[in-house]
């Protein structure tokens, strides 16, 4: 049986107190919830000293979880540890972690405190802790920057008053994969008991090494990696749940170990936490990325295509995604566009190929990417050129109550005119459209946005909208916004109108 390694997930406490992740209790315990259907072993909740919501958090996370180790922070004095210990009442397996930081730049500059102090502080929280709840963990803040000698003394110390867990973090995100493996190897060789107690890493991410500083850490003997969803935490954040995770899975060769991570929850995992704090991800971050399995060079979706080893490494259903997207963009080449095609179903033929390519790139050289919707317009204006569009004529609302649209478009040389009311003039003008065209459509998003600056700025309107069961964008601009808004509803009605004739 492989050795084991447990997922300790500090978003919840050193994710949250990053910059514009904070989390009310409700959010914490939605977020914990979560996480225990990913299969974490540990979850660190908070730090209860810091303040009364803080407190309230952890109690609440403590109750709402049963499988995962609830963990609560608290620096190494009476107050602090008295304080998490109360706040992991209800907790079916509380952890109570306590630190004190062991480099000489924190002794002399933050604490004012010497080395032979630090030593005593260290056990005697550690004593203190173990004596209100059963599993202590006992962190060395700035391990990296501490004098080795001095933080063997320390473990030493730590684990002689009991502590069962012993972290060294990286925490100014320092230290370099060489490094940290030569620090777990000293501790844990040269400090006596060490076997009975797990040793773990707390990796920041400032050089970008958090991951790769995990994995050296394990391989010299850690069987903790303390880690965030997304990555988030103080500054550059933490060593990244879903990266070292996949990692340790996708390398198993070399890191034979074990954990219990359900990797298919990990995209809706970091969902949550996006939606939660809205902190969204970079489109080429790993694992959780948009873009982290899109393929868009022909080359490459030539090659996914013929077998998906050639550019896949892990799939993208073991986290969680759907499929592997073929992002469709200038760099796609024939064989790309048409495997889309044929997801879409249409089986084309190669002349049709050839005509739609042309056309696809004259596209795709105005926009970056090109959707599946726009795809189907251009199918269904090759297959049949003469579908009806409409057009916008003109659109009159009034502010009343309830506000009312009237709206002229035409359809052809036809001109067909209804009103409306609504809950506001777009609303009214879009069911307006409804009457008048007999199709109806639900917004699912609606963005307005300056396009040009100035006072008679150009408005930009982009909608989403939900026509039986088809997505179809639609876009619009004019200096009156709700004639752009109007205009964009029509683009996308005209796209679904497209679509629906050439099936
Ligand atoms: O980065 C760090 O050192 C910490 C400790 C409190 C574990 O977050
Ligand atoms: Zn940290």
């Amino acid at each position: 049986m492989a050795d084991r390694i447990e997922i300790f997930d500090t978003t919840l406490r050193d994710g949250e107190q990053s910059p514009g992740a904070s989390m009310h209790a409700h959010e914490k315990i939605q977020m914990a919830r979560q996480l225990e259907r990913l299969g974490v072993d540990i979850i660190e909740a908070g730090f209860p000293i810091a303040s009364e919501q803080e407190f309230e958090g952890v109690r609440k996370v403590a109750a709402a979880v049963s499988k995962p180790r609830v963990a609560a922070l608290a620096r190494a004095t009476k107050n602090d540890i008295e304080r998490a210990a109360k706040a992991l009442e209800s907790a079916q397996r509380p952890v109570l972690h306590t630190f004190i930081a062991t480099s000489d730049i924190h002794l002399e500059h933050k604490l004012r405190m010497s080395r032979a102090q630090v030593l005593d502080a260290a056990g005697e929280a550690v004593r203190k802790a173990k004596s209100l709840i059963g599993r202590v963990e006992f962190s060395a803040e700035d391990a990296t920057r501490s004098d080795l000698d001095f933080l063997v003394e320390v473990t030493k110390a730590t684990i002689q008053a009991g502590a069962d867990v012993i972290n060294l973090p990286d925490t100014v995100g320092y230290t370099t994969p060489e490094e940290i493996y030569e620090m777990f190897r000293r501790a844990i060789s040269e400090s006596p008991g060490s076997e009975n107690v797990v040793f773990s890493c707390h990796n920041h991410d400032d050089l970008g090494l958090a991951v790769a500083n995990a994995l050296a850490a394990i391989r010299a003997g850690a069987r903790q990696i303390e880690c965030c969803i997304n990555g988030i935490g103080e500054r550059a954040g933490n060593t990244s749940l879903e990266e070292v995770v996949m990692a340790i899975r996708t390398r198993h060769e070399n890191y034979p170990y074990e954990c219990g991570v359900i990797t298919e929850e990990i995209v809706a995992t970091s969902n949550l936490l996006c939606k939660l704090t809205g902190l969204t991800v970079a489109y080429n971050k790993p694992i959780v990325g948009r873009n982290a399995f899109a393929h868009e060079a022909g080359i490459h979706q030539h090659g996914m295509i013929a077998n998906r080893k050639t550019y896949e490494i892990m799939t993208p259903e073991s986290v969680g995604r759907s499929r592997s997207d073929l992002v469709l963009g200038k760099h796609s080449g024939r064989h790309g566009l048409s495997r889309r095609c044929e997801q879409l179903g249409y089986h084309l033929t190669e002349s049709e190929v050839e005509h739609l390519y042309k056309q696809f790139i004259a596209l795709a050289d105005r926009k970056k990417e090109v959707f599946d919707d726009d795809l189907r317009v251009l199918i269904a204006s090759h297959r049949d050129e003469s579908f009806e569009t409409y057009h916008l004529d003109t659109v009159r609302t009034s502010g009343g109550e309830p506000p009312m649209a009237v709206v002229r478009i035409k359809k052809g040389d036809e001109l067909l005119v209804d009103a409306a009311t609504g809950d506001g003039p777009v609303d009214a003008a879009y069911r307006a459209i409804e009457k008048i065209v007999g199709v109806e459509g639900k917004v699912q998003e609606f963005v307005i946005r300056a396009a040009t600056p100035g006072k008679d700025a150009l408005g930009e309107a982009h909608v989403t909208v939900q026509f039986n069961g088809h997505m179809c964008n639609g876009q619009g601009a004019s200096t009156d916004i709700i004639e752009a808004a109007v205009q964009a509803y029509i683009d996308a009605l005209n796209k679904f109108l497209a679509v629906r004739n050439s099936q």
